[in-house]
């Protein structure tokens, strides 16, 4: 059962190994329909917005041995269930990396730079007087100060980037080895602190840990009011990382100067979020891993997951129970 159409790659993958059940439709299944496609499959590949919860485990029945997910994320599937019933839980593993981080430079630029401000501003009509002095001045990268909460394999991907730039970094890791961290020279470069000096120094700071019981709404008011005017805060994570009523309350209040978010607490944004009205902010609609290459290999090891599984091998990226 493939929960929705997938990339070339993939799909001829599965077609050659498997009879499938492929919702055709771009819009996710709503839950009853789910459980009803899902009886008596042998695998389920799914996507972040697809809860796969015991319900839907027992809808499938004995004959479900692997759940695949199109994303690295996976968090909306019950992996202890999942264990308890020995079905495999495969993902896309680290895959979508480099892209991911590429938007984060994507995001910080952006903002600082004003980038979408300025191309909306020219649309509308709005440069009337060739070159100006004093149009759309922004905030450089160079020379600035980014702080990575969470130097993971994205973190670490967008502080390499980062460093390219001139940019000074900060991070925060949890379960961070100062001797591990030395011997990589990868990281000479990059200076280890805790939260609170984070928020407080730096002129970016991108979110890139990810989401777990500790930093559910990690970002909220009170580490807002401590960061700098000049900071931009960028998500490229999980939503709910950062407490979203609180960073509009910082927006409107002017704590801080901006926002990138790639991700928010409730996807899709409803029209009536008031980050929908605000200036000093670019938002994306979740396409941290959207370029072509990686979506075509996402597709394949999303698929080749499956496959493995099924003829008795180990997925190739298993969800560690
Ligand atoms: C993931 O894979 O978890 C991303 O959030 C979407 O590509």
């Amino acid at each position: 059962m493939v929960t929705r159409p997938i990339p070339e790659a993939g799909l001829n993958i599965l077609e050659t190994h498997c009879d499938l059940i492929i919702n055709q439709r771009k819009a996710p299944l709503r839950y009853p329909e789910l459980m009803n496609k899902v009886k008596g499959v042998n695998a389920i590949l799914c996507f972040l917005n697809d809860k796969i919860d015991k319900q839907i485990m027992d809808a499938a029945g004995p004959s479900l041995k692997v759940i695949s997910t199109f994303s690295t994320g996976y968090e909306h599937i019950d992996v202890s269930e999942a264990k308890r019933r020995r079905i495999n839980v495969c993902y896309t593993g680290d895959i979508l990396t480099e892209t991911t981080a590429d938007l984060a430079i994507g995001l910080m630029l952006s903002l600082g730079r004003r980038l979408v401000e300025a191309d909306k501003y020219l649309r509308k009509g709005k440069w009337k007087y060739g070159w100006n002095p004093d149009l759309m001045i922004g905030s450089d990268l160079h020379h600035k100060t980014l702080g990575v909460i969470g130097l993971g394999k994205i973190g670490s991907a967008i502080s390499r980037r980062a460093i390219g730039f001139g940019m000074k970094i900060l991070f925060t890791k949890r379960n961070f080895v100062l001797n591990d961290f030395r011997k990589n020279k990868a990281f000479y470069k990059l200076e280890y602190c805790n939260l609170q000096r984070l928020v407080k120094d730096s002129d970016y700071i991108v979110i890139s840990c990810t989401l777990n019981k500790d930093s559910y709404h990690l970002i909220d008011y009170e580490k807002i009011k401590m960061m700098k005017k000049n900071t931009y805060i960028i998500n490229i994570s999980r939503g709910k990382i950062i407490k979203e009523p609180d960073l509009i309350r910082g927006l409107k209040e002017g704590l801080i100067a901006g926002a990138g978010l790639d991700v928010f607490e409730d996807e899709p944004i409803r029209s009536n979020n008031p980050l929908i009205k605000m200036q000093n902010v670019v938002l994306l609609p979740h396409i941290g891993s959207a370029s072509i290459d990686t979506r075509n290999k996402m597709s394949e090891i999303a698929a080749s997951n499956i496959i493995y599984v099924l003829k008795g091998r180990q997925g190739l990226c298993k969800v560690k129970t």
